[in-house]
């Protein structure tokens, strides 16, 4: 698929690398445009490096115009996308300017025009800005996003940029024109779970943990990214729906037992990224509890384990838990995975300020005969890593049909 990228003037632009990268792992050869103030955002260097290919900016560039002119360009375009696209580029295209490269070649392409705004709360809600999405929707215009959350600005609100992951799987949806995703993982179905539960003590109050569910995310995106059909069970979080991904949302670790089982049956490789709390309140009030006594108790029972519940199914799917610990990660890594009888368990040292509500993280994947480390990175880089070596063990052990039987330790939690 041939994309014309074009890249306007937001502060936004900054993840426009990262965009072309996924594009280009999608297949497409991505021609990008920048405007004059997109340049403010991000360097031309940058994006040539991704791209491999030389930044178009100028209508007026006789050399470009020479080897390929921008009515070329405009029917080279299997699509064209805009991406951050600004208040002001809505307001061009809208009216049917044609005074830069850009809105020259949106106006003389036939592909269709795709794009994903990016911009201030209060902006976005501007009536002006509102009746140009509307305008260019009437038109045909595919509008990407934007989602709502916390903005470069400080505030929150509907305006930012769509993930560059969710940009490159719509580019690439049935809308546009695009053929579906072909990748390691085309034909499967992955079942993640992600994010902390909530254990209720009375109608105002619960017991959670600090799980942001960034890890569970990154990894749906990621399986979608290689073409799995994706199911998401998430505890509450604060985070964009991935694109493409069927998300059931759930409150404690027996909603979340539950949307698993209900789901597993197709299943092929089921992941427990969720921080599920192992123990719940055996009785929680219906009314508000009232203070009284100096000190109080909460009687606490011991929550189903999904991921065990899982792994013991007659064809269970192929098992990847977690392990969560701030002391001897190694060790007591190990013994989940055998003791659970997982095919593969990521280990991540946690913290006040590790693993849990960032966007990094290092992990050490475990499996029966074999480990490997990843170093500090993106938890969006790590979810890529994880699902690569999540297919190459789940072609290994299930392509070739030989589970291997592994003995059963002391009971490790
Ligand atoms: O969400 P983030 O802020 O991005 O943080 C990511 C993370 C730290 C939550 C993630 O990387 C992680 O480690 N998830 C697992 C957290 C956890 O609960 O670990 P655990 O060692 O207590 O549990 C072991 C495994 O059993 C996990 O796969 C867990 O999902 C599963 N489990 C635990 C209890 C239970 N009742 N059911 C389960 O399925």
């Amino acid at each position: 698929m041939n994309v014309v990228l074009g890249i306007t003037g937001g502060i936004a632009a900054y993840k426009t690398p990262e965009l072309v990268r996924r594009l280009r792992e999608r297949g497409a050869d991505v021609q990008i445009v920048m405007t004059a103030s997109a340049a403010e955002f991000v360097t031309e260097t940058a994006l040539q490096a991704v791209s491999g290919r030389p930044i178009r900016s100028n209508l007026w560039d006789k050399e470009a115009e020479a080897s390929m002119s921008h009515i070329e360009l405009a029917r080279w375009a299997d699509v064209v996308l805009i991406a951050p696209a600004t208040a002001e580029i809505m307001a061009r295209l809208a009216s049917g300017a044609a005074a830069d490269l850009l809105t020259t070649l949106c106006l003389a392409t036939e592909a269709p025009i795709a794009i994903a705004p990016a911009m201030n709360h209060v902006m976005w809600s501007n009536p002006a800005v509102q009746s140009n999405r509307a305008t260019l929707e009437q038109r045909g215009v595919q509008m990407l996003g934007p989602d709502h959350g916390s903005q470069a600005c400080g505030e929150t609100g509907a305006g930012r940029m769509l993930d560059p992951d969710d940009i490159a799987a719509l580019v690439f949806g049935p809308d546009l024109g695009g053929r579906p995703v072909e990748g390691s993982l085309s034909g499967k179905t992955v079942l993640i779970t992600a994010g902390p539960t909530r254990e209720p003590i009375d109608p105002v109050r619960y017991i959670t943990n600090r799980s942001s569910g960034k890890m569970g995310y990154a990894l749906a995106r990621a399986a979608a990214g290689e073409g799995a059909s994706v199911i998401l069970v998430s505890g509450p979080v604060n985070l964009a729906e991935p694109r493409g991904v069927d998300v059931v949302h759930v409150a404690t670790a027996e909603e979340m037992y539950a949307a698993t089982h209900d789901r597993i049956g197709d299943v092929d490789i089921f992941v427990g990224a969720a921080a599920v709390s192992d123990y719940r309140p055996a009785d929680a009030r219906e009314q508000k509890i009232k203070k009284s006594e100096e000190t109080m108790h909460i009687e606490l029972v011991r929550s189903k384990d999904i991921l065990v519940s899982v792994a013991a199914l007659d064809d269970a799917p192929f098992t990847v838990g977690f392990a969560a610990e701030t002391e001897n990660v190694r060790d007591y890594a190990l013994g989940k995975l055998q003791n659970k009888k997982l095919d593969m368990i990521v280990a991540n040292q946690v913290g006040r300020d590790r693993g849990f509500d960032q966007d990094e993280n290092a992990v050490d994947v475990f499996w029966d005969g074999g480990e490997q480390s990843f170093g500090q990175a993106a938890k969006t880089e790590l979810a890529r890593d994880i699902i690569e070596l999540v297919v190459a063990r789940y072609t290994a052990t299930r392509g070739a049909d030989t589970q291997p039987a592994l003995p059963k330790l002391h009971a490790i939690d």
